[in-house]
C-alpha cells in the first residue's frame, strides 16, 4: 500500500491512528536532533517529524539524505502538534515517521516549487511537470474541472446530448487560419483541424438532435495574445426549433449556474446592449461595464473654434478620467506617448483639467475659452477636480483608440476588480463588414448566421447596414462566447456565399454538404460556443488564459517542453508526398 491518506486529509480527529502517506519532499528542516519534512501531494502538505534517540537511528540517517522533490513513502503516528499552523488545514498534526521509503530521487528543481517561484515563464514552460506541482496551478486546474463538470451537469439537465465531432475536416477560407494535415491515403491532399465544429453542429440539428453540446478542442493559426493559444477550447452548442431569445435565457442559465456552483456568486439577470449603443458608448463590441467612464461626443461643442486638427476630423470624442484633475505635465505627457503608439494609433491626446477652483486649463486654450470648457465640461458631466480626455480622427479608429485608454484608465483608477463580475449580452451585431484590402464583404460572426428577417431586402442594397441575429457574451471586458440564429434556408444561404464573393461553384465545392442537408428537412437553430480557457481565467481572476491550460503554447505557438513544432524525416515526407522544396522549383 502506498498510501492510506492524502497529505491534505489528516487532522487533530486522527491523532493516535497509524497512517501511510506518500508525496514529494517541500522543503526539510533539520535543527540538533529534530528534523522536519513538509510532505506534499495535490491534496496538501503534511509535516513529518523525526527525534534522535526516539527515531529509529536507520530511518533518521535516511531521512537526512532526503532533498527537494524526492518522491517517498512515510508510515508513522499521527501526533498532536506541539506549534500549531493554523495557515494549514493539517496544521494541527504531524507525522511521527516510524519507516521511511525512498521511492525516488529527484535532480534539483531548475526553479522553487513555491507559491511564487523564482522561475521565469520559459523555464516554467519547459519543465511544465514541476510547475504543474505549484499550487497555483494546480488550483486552476482544479477549477477547470469544476467549472467542465457544472457546464456538463447543466447541459445533461436540459437534455443537452454531448456528441463529438470530427477533429480531420476540410479548409474553409473563411474565418482565421487552418492548421492543415496532409493525408498519407490521399497524395496532395490535406485535412484542416477544425476552427470550431460549426458546420458539423449544424448538420446534426438537421440530423434530428434539437439539443447539442461539446466540450471540445478548436485549432486557429492565428497570432498569440494573451487570451488566445491555437489550440483552446470551446463550451460549443446549438439548438433546433429556438429564436435568439430562447438562446439567449437558456445559456444566461448557464454562466448563473457556473457562478453559482463555482463561485457561490449570484449573477442578476445579465443586461443587453446593442452592437451600436455598445460603440457608441464603449468605442468597443465588448465593453468593460465594471465601470462607467462612457464616451463624451464632443464634435459638436468642439468644432467651430479655429483649432484645425478638431475641426477635419470626423469625430471628437472624449471620457472623464474623475480626480485626475491634479496630474501632472508628466502624467499627461506619458499619457500621450501611450496613446500615439503605434498599437494605439493616435496623433494625439488633448487634456483638460478641471480645476477644483472652477477654472480650466488645458494644451489648446489659445482655441478655446473659458466658457467654451464650461460647457464641455458640464456636456461630458465633468466636475471640478476631474480631467478631460479627448482623441478626435475618424469615427471608428477613435473610438477604438479612446476604448483602449478608457479601460488603462479604468485600470489605473482601480476599477476593474478582478473579483467583480459584470456580464452583458451584446446583440444585433452587424451581419457583414467591408473589408478594404480584400475588396469584398466578409461574415462578421460567421457566413452561415442570418440576417434579422427584416433586414433581408437590405442585402441587395446597403448589406453593411443588415443587422444579424448574432449576440457576444461579454464578462468585464472579455468576450466569452459567440453565437447566432442560422441560416437554414438554401437559397438564403446561397445568397450570402454570394455575397461574400462566392461563385456558385465555390460554394458549392466548399460548403456542398450544408446546402445540400439543407434540401433534406433542416429545422431552424442557433447556437453559441463559449471560450472554455478564457472562462476559467476571468473565474480564477487572471487575464492570461495559459496557466489555466495544463499544457499551452508559447508566444511562438511553441510548445517547449516537447519542443513541437518539429522536422520530422525525409521519409515521413515522403509518404506524406510533401517535397523538402517547393515543388514548382
Ligand atoms: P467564435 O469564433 O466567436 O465563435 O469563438 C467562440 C469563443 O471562443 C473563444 N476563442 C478563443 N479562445 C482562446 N483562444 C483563441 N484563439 C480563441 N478564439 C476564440 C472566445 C470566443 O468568444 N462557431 C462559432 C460559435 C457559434 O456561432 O456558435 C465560433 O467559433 O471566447
Amino acid at each position: 500500500m502506498h498510501r492510506s491518506h492524502t497529505c491534505g486529509e489528516l487532522r487533530a480527529s486522527h491523532i493516535g491512528q497509524t497512517v501511510t502517506l506518500s508525496g514529494w519532499v517541500q522543503r526539510s528542516r533539520d535543527k540538533g536532533g529534530l528534523l522536519w519534512i513538509d510532505l506534499r501531494d495535490r491534496y496538501g502538505i503534511t509535516q513529518l517529524f523525526l527525534e534522535e534517540g526516539k527515531s529509529d537511528a536507520k530511518v533518521m540517517e535516511q531521512a537526512r539524505t532526503l532533498g527537494r522533490e524526492f518522491v517517498i513513502k512515510a508510515t508513522g503516528k499521527v501526533v498532536e502538534r506541539f506549534s500549531k499552523n493554523d495557515q494549514m488545514a493539517t496544521g494541527d498534526i504531524e507525522i511521527f515517521v516510524e519507516q521511511l521509503e525512498l521511492l525516488n530521487a529527484s535532480k534539483t528543481p531548475p526553479f522553487t516549487i513555491e507559491d511564487e517561484s523564482d522561475g521565469g515563464d520559459d523555464l516554467r514552460m519547459q519543465w511544465r511537470y514541476l510547475d504543474l506541482r505549484r499550487n497555483p496551478l494546480k488550483n486552476n486546474l482544479v477549477l477547470r474541472h469544476k467549472i467542465g463538470i457544472e457546464a456538463r451537469k447543466y447541459l445533461d439537465s436540459l437534455s443537452f446530448l454531448e456528441i463529438e465531432t470530427p477533429y480531420l475536416i476540410k479548409s474553409t477560407p473563411e474565418g482565421a487560419r487552418d492548421f492543415v494535415v496532409p493525408s498519407r491515403m490521399n497524395p496532395g491532399q490535406f485535412y484542416a483541424l477544425p476552427q470550431s465544429p460549426q458546420t458539423f453542429k449544424q448538420i446534426l440539428m438537421v440530423g434530428g438532435y434539437d439539443r447539442y453540446y461539446q466540450i471540445v478542442r478548436c485549432f486557429r493559426d492565428e497570432d498569440l495574445r494573451a487570451d488566445r493559444q491555437p489550440e483552446f477550447t470551446q463550451i460549443d452548442c446549438e439548438m433546433a426549433f429556438v429564436e435568439q431569445e430562447d438562446i439567449l435565457n437558456t445559456f444566461e442559465g448557464l454562466v448563473k449556474h457556473l457562478f453559482k456552483t463555482v463561485k457561490g456568486i449570484d449573477i442578476p439577470s445579465v443586461p443587453r446592449m446593442t452592437y451600436d449603443e455598445a460603440m457608441r458608448r464603449f468605442g468597443s463590441d465588448k465593453p468593460d461595464i465594471r465601470f462607467g467612464m462612457e464616451f463624451q461626443d464632443l464634435t459638436t461643442a468642439m468644432q467651430g473654434q479655429g483649432f484645425a486638427i478638431f475641426d477635419q476630423a470626423e469625430a471628437v470624442l472624449g471620457i472623464v478620467a474623475a480626480g485626475c484633475a491634479h496630474y501632472t505635465r508628466k502624467q499627461v505627457d506619458e499619457l500621450t506617448e501611450w496613446v500615439k503608439r503605434p498599437q494605439i494609433g493616435a496623433k494625439g491626446l488633448v487634456c483638460c483639467m478641471c480645476n477644483e477652483d472652477g477654472t480650466f486649463k488645458s494644451s489648446v486654450d489659445k482655441f478655446y475659452s473659458q466658457d467654451v470648457w464650461q460647457k464641455i465640461a458640464a456636456q461630458a458631466g465633468a466636475k471640478a477636480g476631474d480631467l478631460i480626455l479627448i482623441l478626435s480622427g475618424a469615427t471608428d479608429a477613435t473610438r477604438k483608440q479612446l476604448s483602449e485608454l478608457r479601460l488603462l484608465m479604468g485600470g489605473r483608477l482601480g476599477l476593474r476588480n478582478p473579483e467583480e463580475f459584470k456580464p452583458l449580452w451584446v446583440v444585433d451585431f452587424p451581419l457583414v463588414e467591408w473589408n478594404e484590402e480584400a475588396g469584398r464583404w466578409f461574415a462578421m460572426h460567421h457566413p452561415f448566421t442570418a440576417p434579422k428577417p427584416d433586414h433581408f431586402d437590405l442585402l441587395e442594397t446597403s448589406p453593411g447596414d443588415a443587422r444579424a441575429n448574432a449576440y457576444d457574451f461579454v464578462l468585464n471586458g472579455v468576450e466569452i462566447g459567440g453565437g447566432s440564429i442560422r441560416i437554414h434556408d438554401r437559397k438564403i444561404q446561397s445568397r450570402m456565399f454570394d455575397l461574400l464573393g462566392f461563385s456558385p461553384e465555390e460554394a458549392q465545392h466548399q460548403f456542398g454538404f450544408l446546402l445540400n442537408a439543407f434540401e433534406y428537412g433542416a429545422p431552424p437553430h442557433g447556437g453559441i460556443a463559449f471560450g472554455f480557457d478564457r472562462l476559467c481565467a476571468l473565474f480564477g481572476g487572471a487575464d492570461n488564459i495559459r496557466d489555466f491550460i495544463a499544457f499551452p503554447k508559447n508566444n511562438s505557438g511553441r510548445d517547449v517542453m516537447i519542443d513541437a513544432p518539429s522536422t520530422i524525416d525525409q521519409k515521413q515526407m515522403d509518404e506524406l508526398y510533401i517535397a523538402t522544396q517547393p515543388i514548382n522549383e
